[in-house]
C-alpha cells in the first residue's frame, strides 16, 4: 500500500510565514539604502484585493518622497517618534478618504443608491472610513513585508496637522509608516508577548 504524506498544516510555507509574521518586526533600524517609492504602488495593487465593508476601500497612501514632505511628516509626529522616523528611508502616510463613496460606480456597480446613503450619514461614513482604512492598512503592512521590507507603524502623530500640511482634499491622516530594507538588527528590542489563542479565541 502506498503511503501518502499528511496534508501540510498551513498553505503558506515556513519561509513565507516567517517573512510575513513570525520573524517580521516593527523595525526602527534599517539597512543604509533607499527604498524605491514605486514599491508603494506595487504593494497597493496587491493589498487592494483584501476585503472591505461593502467594498468601500477607504484607505489612501501618501508617499513622502520629497525632502519637504518628509520634514512635514516628521514635524507632525510626537517628539518621541521623530528620531525613529528620521531613520526610516521611506515615510508613507496612511489616510482615509472621507469621500470614498464618490467611487461607488467602480466599487458598487449597479447600486447607485449607496452614494446617497453615505452622503446623508457623515458619522456612519466616518466610522466606515476609519475602520476600513485601518483594516486595509493591515493588508498593506503584510504586503510590504512580502516585498522583503521592514515597516513600523506610528499612530503617535498630530493627525490634523499632518492632514493640513500634506494631504489631498477630503483625505484624513491615520498612521505613518516608516519603511526600509531590513538591517541585521531591527533595533526594536525584545519581542513583547502576544495574546495566546486560548485567551483570544473562544469556540462556542
Ligand atoms: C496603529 C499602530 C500605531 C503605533 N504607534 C506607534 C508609535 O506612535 N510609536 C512607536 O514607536 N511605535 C508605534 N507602533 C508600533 C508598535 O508598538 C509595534 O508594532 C508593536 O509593539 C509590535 O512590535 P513588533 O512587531 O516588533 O513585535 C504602532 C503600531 C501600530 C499598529
Amino acid at each position: 500500500m502506498t503511503q501518502t504524506n499528511p496534508a501540510p498544516a498551513f498553505t503558506l510555507d515556513d519561509a513565507a510565514r516567517r517573512a510575513l509574521f513570525l520573524d517580521a518586526r516593527s523595525a526602527i533600524a534599517f539597512a543604509d539604502r533607499p527604498v524605491d517609492p514605486e514599491v508603494v504602488s506595487r504593494v497597493w495593487d496587491l493589498a487592494k484585493w483584501g476585503p472591505t465593508s461593502q467594498n468601500t476601500q477607504p484607505l489612501r497612501l501618501v508617499v513622502a518622497a520629497s525632502q519637504e514632505a518628509r520634514s512635514a511628516v516628521i514635524a507632525a509626529a510626537m517628539p518621541g517618534n521623530r528620531p525613529k522616523l528620521e531613520r526610516a528611508p521611506l515615510l508613507v502616510v496612511a489616510a482615509h478618504d472621507d469621500r470614498f463613496h464618490d467611487h461607488h460606480e467602480l466599487t458598487s456597480p449597479g447600486f447607485p443608491e449607496i452614494h446617497g446613503r453615505f452622503e446623508s450619514d457623515p458619522a456612519g461614513r466616518g466610522a466606515i472610513a476609519h475602520g476600513g482604512a485601518m483594516l486595509q492598512l493591515g493588508y498593506v503592512i503584510v504586503a510590504l513585508r512580502g516585498e522583503g521590507l521592514a515597516v513600523r507603524p506610528y499612530g503617535g502623530i498630530d493627525r490634523a496637522a499632518l492632514t493640513d500640511a500634506l494631504l489631498p482634499e477630503h483625505w484624513r491622516a491615520e498612521v505613518v509608516l516608516g519603511i526600509g530594507h531590513p538591517a541585521p538588527d531591527h533595533g526594536a528590542g525584545e519581542r513583547k508577548g502576544r495574546i495566546p489563542a486560548d485567551t483570544a479565541v473562544v469556540t462556542r
